[in-house]
């Protein structure tokens, strides 16, 4: 069911999204505490082979892509309002699922009293900013990326060291080049100031501190980090 969708859907999708009646309520975080049950929710999503429910992305693309309207930007209203009311009222007959896949789901059993037409306008206002081939493509990139980095880089991005350090240029922090120079044959430092913090060792740093990060880090992603940092100079 997937690749059709994705093949039919339309680029001009996102044109209609900022609407007038904008909800407050965290439509991100209802999503998940009233649909994660079934539905998966990630992007791009995780498909199972018993899963229960489309993936919430599939949906959100499905819904967008057969919703009739006279433009773009009466589309996202729309769109809404058919989650509203099929989450209440779903039925085979209004279910833009295709057949066998409707037959291996079953139809979605009502959420009525589970859920409010507020927390649904919220949920839904999210589901169509959020499931577009814009973020699909962007996190694919961002996963692409990450899967091709040397692991001890992946750790460094994603416990944002690069805010303070560059590889080769000081920042806040001196630059992992510099740092791999001064501990030259002496991984233990480099691991243990990242664990434990390190200060007034660098002079450009004035007196800014390298946080502990002996608390978030697992010892294991301390290790790779540090030896990624040692070897940095060596590429
Ligand atoms: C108990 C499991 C379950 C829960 C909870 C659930 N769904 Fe569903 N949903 C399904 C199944 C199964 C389908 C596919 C069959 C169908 O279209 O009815 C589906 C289909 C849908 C469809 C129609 C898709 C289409 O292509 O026509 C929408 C919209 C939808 N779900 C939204 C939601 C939202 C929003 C929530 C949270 C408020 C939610 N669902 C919670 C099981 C669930
Ligand atoms: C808030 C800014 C900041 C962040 C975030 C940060 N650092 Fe630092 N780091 C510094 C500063 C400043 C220094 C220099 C401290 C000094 O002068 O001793 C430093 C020094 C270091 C050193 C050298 C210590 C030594 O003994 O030579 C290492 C290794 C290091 N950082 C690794 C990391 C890693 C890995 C991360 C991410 C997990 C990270 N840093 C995140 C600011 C930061």
């Amino acid at each position: 069911m997937f690749k059709i969708i994705l093949l039919g859907f339309s680029l001009l999708f996102f044109a209609g999204c900022q609407e007038k009646h904008h909800s407050d309520l965290d439509g991100k975080k209802l999503l998940e505490q009233k649909c994660s049950k079934c539905h998966n929710l990630d992007l791009p999503p995780k498909t199972f082979v018993d899963e229960k429910a489309p993936p919430m992305m599939a949906v959100a693309f499905h819904i967008h892509d057969f919703i009739k309207a006279s433009s773009e930007s009466d589309k996202i209203p729309k769109a809404i309002e058919f989650v509203k009311d099929y989450v209440v009222n779903p039925s085979a007959s209004k279910s833009f699922c295709d057949k066998a896949s409707l037959k291996s789901y079953g139809v979605m059993p009502s959420q009525k009293g589970k859920v409010t037409q507020d927390e649904l306008q919220a949920i839904a206002e999210y589901m169509f900013a959020h499931y577009t081939v814009k973020n699909m493509n962007d996190a694919q990139n961002l996963q692409n990326r990450l899967n091709k980095m040397p692991a001890g880089e992946r750790i460094a991005l994603q416990h944002n060291c690069f805010s303070c350090h560059k590889m080769n240029k000081d920042l806040v922090g001196p630059s992992f080049k510099k740092i791999a120079t001064r501990n030259k044959s002496d991984l233990s430092t480099i691991e243990s100031s990242i664990k434990n913090g390190s200060s007034k060792k660098y002079k450009h740093s004035r007196g800014a501190i390298m946080p502990a990060f002996g608390k978030k880090l697992s010892d294991k992603e301390i290790k790779t980090v540090a030896k990624w940092i040692y070897e940095s100079n060596k590429k």
